[in-house]
């Protein structure tokens, strides 16, 4: 969702390097983008801010003035369509104070209408411009403070932020006082620690560049930063907090496209060499994990989109490989079931972001009733890893590709190096783990690639697709149809083969493009009945298995890895939505409509 991005310091190229760290929040979606900067030198003056629809692209700031204090957003809308005037930043009335936001003010409506009446003039449809206008009703009201007092632009946004409903994050800029002020409740902001410089992000891997010392802002806290302090404290009480100083792990070329024309593709390559090192790396915390969730009543497992997909595969690893009968669920559906899971219970919550809002809100929920949480998630420090009782890294370093890619497959590696803890033979799920890395490196290094590329020139008019898989294999079919409509917008469905016969296979006609899922395990002898089925309604079957056969039009092989072969099969699938995406002149980074981290309900 919503990118931001805050400079202070002492260079005076302030626009330029907020337009930079913008770009690199682009990743997360957006329909326009802005930048605000107090020109330098100038005291009385009024903050300068450009802002546009569409694209950042090759954009520049140039015309900006100079000035050392600046800050900017990419927006995707929530309140207010899509136009220039309704990016963000927004200004009040006599343009000396701006506000950038995530987030949605839920009383936006009666503090506008309160604001109105006090005088304030609205431009923009959104509901963020009801929070620069409060700050400066809050500011009028506030008698110059004496040298000492506590500072009256930061106490103004205090009152104003304490006026919010909704999760928001929030930071705004004045002319006078050289700092940004920073609010948050819900959605993510972290402050970045420089050299005479401070900054604040939605993102960490936007501050890479800069520095590597953050500190994540919990929810109720706020941050006065300046070029040489940062004060964080209590945004409901005013208590001073200490600062939480994380380092971050990732290194700037990680956060890089590289050679690779799209963050997807280059995803997409990382795998094999992720699944490695997931493999060799020491067992101990797979196998402290396998206890806990042994010793707990129940548990379950939750997550958002491909997350989700991940939990549900999880299911099927641990009652394959460990005879265990775990729960999963899709975390914006799980609210409904938590009042009756015991407080004995564990949720495992899986999340690339760890700040998806869905997912946020039951583990909150999970949390205040005693419930044991395990987050598996990507973004070491982020709201879901700090909210957690037991927290294992995913590890698979920065994905900015709106679709998730490595995160599934590093997930999916875990949860069976867990499962086969809890089985007592995690050697075992180690070498399996090595088996679908090299299955990887040869779907992603060999002809399989040229023939994923044929088939998607083939596939790409194509209006509809269904992908058929059974046991484990379903929730790769369920993860190939969402890779396939969310970049390459072609309607897909994943179903369970089993299923076929009970509805879907009245859609079947001649030419209808089925994706049949057949690897080397007990399911392969039903799933290619299905395939036959398929096939005598006139299907174009497109296998993915171990071996080819006569009920395939077109096959894709993928090498056996037993229990692990989703890894290989969930590959080829990324692979067949991106080139699709390519063949249909799509950005396979940034689909419509989606963003990399729903920090919104
Ligand atoms: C699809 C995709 C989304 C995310 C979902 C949850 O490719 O990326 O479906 O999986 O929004 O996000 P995380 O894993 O960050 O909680």
């Amino acid at each position: 969702m919503c990118g931001i991005f805050g400079y202070v310091g002492k260079n005076n190229s302030a626009p330029t390097i907020v337009l930079d760290g913008l770009k690199r929040l682009e990743y997360r979606g957006y329909d326009s983008w802005g930048v605000a900067v107090v020109p330098e030198g100038k005291k009385e003056s009024v903050i300068v801010v450009k802002k546009k629809t569409g694209k950042i692209g090759d954009a520049s700031v140039s015309e900006l003035p100079k000035g050392t204090l600046a800050f900017g957003h990419t927006r995707w809308a929530t309140h207010g369509g899509v136009t220039d005037i309704n990016a963000h930043p927004h200004l009040d009335c006599t343009k000396t104070i701006a506000v950038i936001h995530n987030g949605i003010v839920e009383n936006h409506e009666e503090l506008r209408a309160t604001l109105i009446k006090k005088g304030h003039t609205f431009v923009s449809e959104t509901d963020t411009e009801v929070i620069v206008h409060l700050v400066e009703e809050y500011l009028k009201h506030t008698k110059p403070a004496p040298r000492d007092a506590e500072p009256a632009f930061s106490k103004a946004v205090q009152q104003a932020f304490n006026d919010l409903d909704g999760l928001n994050a929030i930071i705004l800029i004045n002319t006078t006082s050289h700092e940004m002020v920073a609010a948050r409740n819900g959605s993510p902001l972290v402050v970045g620690f420089g050299d005479g410089e401070n900054f604040l992000a939605s993102d960490p891997a936007a501050l890479l560049p800069h520095t590597k010392q953050v500190h994540y802002l919990e929810d109720d806290e706020m941050a006065i930063v300046r070029d040489g302090s940062i004060h964080i404290f209590n945004a409901r009480t005013g208590e001073r907090v200490r600062p939480r100083k994380q380092l971050l792990t990732w290194s700037e070329k990680d956060a890089e496209k590289g050679k690779f024309p799209y963050f997807m593709l280059k995803e997409m390559h990382e795998q094999p060499g992720l699944l490695s090192e997931i493999a060799s790396e020491s067992p101990e915390q797979a196998k402290a994990l396998a206890r806990e969730i042994r010793e707990s009543d129940r548990v379950y497992a939750i997550g958002a989109g491909t997350s989700g997909n991940a939990a549900r595969a999880a299911t099927y690893l641990f009652s394959d490989i460990a005879n265990y009968l775990l729960n999963w669920g899709i975390a914006s559906e799980f609210n409904h079931r938590l009042p009756i899971i015991s407080e004995s219970s564990m949720l495992i919550a899986l999340s690339q972001s760890g700040e998806t809002m869905d997912l946020l809100e039951v583990v909150k929920k999970a949390k205040d009733r005693g419930i044991k949480i395990l987050s598996i998630v990507n973004v070491v420090g982020s709201s879901l890893w700090r909210m957690a009782d037991l927290t294992m890294p995913i590890g698979a370093g920065p994905e900015k590709g709106v679709a998730s890619t490595k995160a599934f497959t590093s997930k999916i590696a875990h949860l069976l190096l867990i499962a086969y803890a809890m089985k007592g033979d995690v050697a075992s799920g180690q070498k399996l783990i090595i088996r679908a890395a090299r299955s990887a490196q040869k779907v992603i290094n060999s002809s399989a690639v040229d023939q994923i590329k044929n088939l998607a020139k083939a596939l790409k008019d194509v209006r509809h697709m269904y992908v058929i898989g059974k046991g484990i294999s379903f929730p790769v079919a369920l993860e190939c149809a969402l890779k396939i409509k969310e970049i390459s917008y072609i309607h897909a469905e994943g179903i369970a083969a089993g299923e076929l016969k009970h509805g879907p296979l009245a859609l079947v006609t001649k030419g209808t493009q089925c994706i049949v899922i057949a690897p080397n395990d007990e399911t392969y002898h039903d799933v290619m009945g299905s395939a036959m089925e398929l096939k005598a309604r006139g299907a174009h079957v497109i296998g993915l298995s171990f071996k080819n056969d006569e009920a395939f039009d077109d096959f894709i092989p993928v090498m056996d890895a037993g229990e692990a072969t989703i890894i290989p099969n969930v590959i080829v699938a990324q692979l067949l939505a991106y080139y699709l995406t390519i063949e249909r002149g799509f950005d396979p980074d940034m689909p419509r409509n989606l963003a990399k981290s729903v920090t919104v309900k």
